[in-house]
């Protein structure tokens, strides 16, 4: 009567699909014990790694997700749930932290009950997560947490989520400089209207990303990997962000963009090697201006 789920942190936006695409990095994420308790109820009784989260359930990303996914269920059960949660994804990274926590809780749930909702009807439950965090329930990094890969957004209202086929060989490098950026401030920041030739080069992009990832043309994920809406506001926000992207496109990577709201910055290259290649840039770099950073490099 006790699970222990992993659920992966995960890339926003992939440069041009903001709020509409994301994937999993299989390395790296969320763990949470969920035990059933004799009454009902939810309850939080560690958090590891992280002294900023609070365990009011009505406070916390697990809690609130799971809660939905209660709400949702015709017969309630006579039971509750308590939760162990070890943060392994820092919270305000943009590596999607609070969507790996909301997605464990929701899954691990639904296997505790014998799993009423598919995966794909967990999502909204685990947005529920996400309006808690950042005020706007968007789901471009619940859907790959719970589903893995590539994901698209394609409609929020109904709800339309697309698993998309891409490559096996595509291995991310993300860096996450030690600064913290809060996914509500830098949603705030971006502008309510966007200029029409921005909106018909970012749509061409993610029509070609979307293709070039099913087709495995990476000379078209390459041409597609960018982003004039949200990039050049929130890039100013980390530091060397252009040489950053520069250091990654001379090491042979694909593409360079903000990881969701940023801090933390990725890259998608062809293979590990390259992959590893452009870690090593991103460590160099991010010492040469003495802030401290953490990268991995993970498959999707
Ligand atoms: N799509 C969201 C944003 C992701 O860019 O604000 C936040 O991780």
């Amino acid at each position: 009567d006790s699970i222990k789920v992993f659920a992966p942190a995960t890339v926003a936006n992939v440069a041009c699909g903001f709020d509409v695409m994301g994937f999993a990095l299989q390395h790296i994420g969320d763990e949470l014990i969920i035990n059933k308790t004799d009454q009902p109820g939810l309850n939080i009784s560690e958090i590891h790694g992280s002294d900023s989260l609070s365990k009011n359930s009505e406070e916390n990303v697990v809690t609130v997700s799971a809660q939905a996914l209660l709400d949702a269920l015709e017969e309630k059960p006579s039971f509750g749930f308590e939760f162990e949660l070890t943060k392994k994804v820092k919270p305000g990274s943009g590596l999607g932290s609070s969507a790996s926590s909301s997605a464990a809780a929701v899954f691990g749930i639904n296997e505790l009950l014998g799993n009423p909702f598919t995966k794909k009807e967990l999502v909204p439950f685990a947005m529920e997560g996400e309006r808690l965090a950042s005020g706007i329930p968007h789901a471009d990094n619940v859907a790959p947490s719970l589903l893995g890969g590539f994901v698209l957004i394609r409609s929020y209202s109904p709800l339309d989520v697309v698993e998309l086929q891409y490559p096996e060989d595509l291995v991310a490098t993300v860096v996450h400089p030690q600064i913290e950026i809060k996914t509500a401030d830098a949603k705030k920041m971006l502008r309510k209207q966007i200029e029409l030739k921005d909106a018909i080069t970012q749509w061409g992009n993610i029509g070609g990303l979307v293709s070039g990832l099913a087709r495995a043309d990476y000379e078209l994920i390459s041409r597609s990997l960018h982003d004039v809406i949200a990039e050049p506001i929130r890039g100013m926000l980390i530091p060397s962000f252009k040489e950053a992207k520069e250091e990654a496109i001379n090491a042979g990577a694909l593409g360079c963009s903000i990881s969701g709201s940023g801090p933390s910055v990725f890259s998608l290259s062809r293979g590990e090697r390259t992959a590893r290649k452009v870690a090593t840039k991103f460590e160099t770099l991010f010492k040469s201006i003495g802030l401290e950073s953490y990268v991995h490099v993970s498959p999707i």
